[in-house]
């Protein structure tokens, strides 16, 4: 039997790489080469089966996974033998899904047959649907079988929608299968249709901004105005905003870690937040005048800096405002509330 002879043959088949090219092959084997791709070259065993020999092993595992998913089903070549880099295989016959288009309509019974397949990939697991159309064989019977299916694992991507299937039909099938999905899956017709929008839209507002190069001078002297830590003032407002958004933050996921009800933890929250505002307005009343102090004492360094090192004068600058805004009343009293026990006590 030749499935036995196959571990031998493939010995006398070499199959490489190419960068952006089908493999290379050199043949010493009696076996005749039926076909090949990127991953690798197919040869026929007998009137059943044939050989993939692939120019690498994982791809052959990936190929070996991806046809191992769909056995219990009758989509797929039956599988007969699998060898470090090669997978033998039933010889799908029939004829393909570019070729028959060609000379046959789609017919609603086409269709929902493609429906089907989609249905079944869903179910044996397959990641990515992503089909050619010259991947589909339609047999004598009328059914479907499906080859060189590696590329629908192990993807870390997924598809929303069978693009590939859909694109390679071409425009006028494309629109006829559609309105077939339409018929007899009016809900994925929706989610389709949308997806498909949503690509065009995307598509048309790329070309846009392809089309406008940026004025990268112009923008960097405005993108001054973007800059926040010159206005001392608005700076330690930015600040405290900012600070009060990551303690809410934390502050959640720890409450709902201890399994606190998110509507409950929601209205404490705003209620601390009530509180604490009055507090900090309180606080920013008693320390206007040290502030006063603060800001005059911090210009009259400025200057003297001015004249000695601008660029010290910077780093000073940011550390001046980090040690004023730490020793800040409302700081304290939102670090203590928060991380000591007494964020109990408002709850
Ligand atoms: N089970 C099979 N039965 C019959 N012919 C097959 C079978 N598997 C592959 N072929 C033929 O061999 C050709 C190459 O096989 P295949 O597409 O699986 O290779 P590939 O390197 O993975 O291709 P690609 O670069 O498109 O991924 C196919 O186009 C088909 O004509
Ligand atoms: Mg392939």
């Amino acid at each position: 039997m030749e499935i036995k002879q196959l571990d031998k043959w493939v010995n006398d088949i070499q199959v490489n790489s190419t960068a952006h090219a089908d493999v290379e092959v050199v043949n010493h084997s009696p076996l005749i080469m039926i076909g090949k791709g990127r991953q690798g070259a197919v040869f026929q065993v007998n009137d059943d089966i044939c050989m993939k020999v692939f120019s690498n092993s994982e791809e052959c595992d990936r190929e070996y996974y991806a046809l191992s998913l769909g056995q219990k089903t009758n989509l797929f070549p039956r599988i007969y033998r699998k060898g470090s880099d090669f997978i033998a295989m039933e010889l799908v016959k029939g004829v393909d899904l570019r070729e028959y288009l060609q000379f046959q309509p789609l017919t609603p019974e086409l269709s929902a047959r493609l429906i089907n397949m989609l249905i079944m990939f869903k179910e044996i697991g397959f990641q990515r649907i992503d089909l050619h159309k010259r991947q589909i064989f339609l047999q004598l019977d009328g059914n479907i079988k499906v080859m060189d299916v590696a590329g629908m694992v192990w993807r870390d991507r997924e598809y929303p929608y069978p693009r590939k299937l859909l694109t390679s039909l071409g425009e006028e099938n494309k629109a006829l299968f559609l309105t077939h999905v339409l018929e007899m899956a009016p809900h994925v017709y929706e989610e389709w249709l949308y997806y498909i929008q949503m690509e065009e839209l995307s598509r048309q507002i790329t070309e846009v901004l392809l089309s406008q190069e940026p004025d990268k001078e112009t923008l960097k002297n405005l993108s001054n105005s973007l800059l926040t830590t010159d206005d001392e003032k608005n700076y330690v407002v930015l600040l405290q905003g900012l600070v009060h958004k990551v303690y809410k933050e934390e502050w959640i996921k720890l409450m709902l870690a201890r399994g606190d009800d998110p509507e409950k933890v929601m209205e404490k929250i705003d209620e601390y937040w009530d509180k604490r505002e009055q507090l900090v307005n309180q606080a920013q009343e008693n320390h206007r005048d040290e502030d006063k102090y603060h800001h005059d004492d911090h210009k009259k360094r400025r200057n003297i800096r001015h004249s000695e090192d601008e660029r010290q004068h910077d780093s000073e600058k940011h550390r001046y405002r980090e040690r004023r805004f730490v020793g800040e009343k409302w700081r304290e009293i939102g670090e203590r509330r928060f991380v000591g026990e007494n964020w109990r006590e408002i709850k």
